[in-house]
């Protein structure tokens, strides 16, 4: 089913890493509702990306979310290091821990937005006892680690999967469940998907339930930014 307000995180990852505040600028007059910012530890997968302190750079440049994308072993050590750079949202991955709940409960004890990710090999059947412990989840549709990937279309069941156990359980945004009857009393529980999204894959997304598109090198090769966040926002 289509949700109504489809929210785009533009990945920074595809921007120039020389020039990550005036990147920022740009995604924010560009109309995104946020950044997202993958965070890579050469372990848990084989890229290296940001730290805590680039995250800084970004979040002085900017006033819009930062939505931060761990893929990092032993994620809760690093939880208060970003916060105190500007996290918004920490998304950290199922498979990269072995205390899921200590470090969801810990994200929201400091007042910021917790999320899980799930790589595409994990099943859904993993997936719905967290529902109502955290913000949000993160559906990979590649496998984590590099940009501009092949959006992988057999993710697109777990995506629906997801979002009808949401429906059937009343559960809404934040992971709360509302009674019979309320659903429209608070918005959707936020499905985040990421890899190989661009306007096609958007669409089949959507259309599953997803409801937060992260996008890199489709909005990167897009003449104007701003447009490619609209095309992605009306699939
Ligand atoms: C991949 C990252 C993504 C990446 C998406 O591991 O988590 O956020 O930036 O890039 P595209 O849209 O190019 O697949
Ligand atoms: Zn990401």
């Amino acid at each position: 089913m289509k949700q109504n307000k489809i929210q785009i995180f533009p990945s920074i990852l595809s921007g120039d890493f020389g020039r990550l505040a005036d990147e920022a600028k740009r995604l924010e007059q560009a109309g995104a509702d946020g950044i997202h910012v993958d965070i890579m530890d050469g372990h848990f997968v084989p890229n290296l990306t940001f730290g805590p302190r680039a995250l800084g750079a970004i979040n002085r440049a900017t006033n819009l979310f930062l939505d931060v994308h761990m893929m990092i072993y032993n994620p809760y050590d690093y939880i208060e290091a970003f916060i105190q750079e500007g996290a918004d949202r920490l998304t950290f991955h199922f498979e990269a821990t072995e205390d899921v709940d200590d470090a969801l409960e810990f994200i929201r004890k400091c007042g910021k937005k917790a999320g899980l990710a799930f790589c595409p090999e994990t099943s859904f059947s993993m997936i719905p006892k967290y529902l109502t412990r955290c913000d949000m989840v993160l559906i990979m549709t590649v496998s984590p680690g590099f940009g501009g990937q092949q959006f992988m279309a057999d993710v697109v069941e777990k995506i629906q999967l997801t979002r009808e156990c949401c429906d059937r359980n009343r559960i809404r945004q934040g992971g709360v469940i509302v009674p019979q009857g309320s659903e429209e009393s608070l918005p959707p529980f936020d499905i985040q998907v990421d890899g190989g999204i661009n306007a096609e894959t958007a669409r089949a997304c959507v259309k599953a339930g997803a409801n937060v598109l992260v996008s890199g090198s489709f909005l990167y090769e897009q003449p104007s930014l701003s447009q490619g966040i609209q095309m992605l926002r009306n699939v």
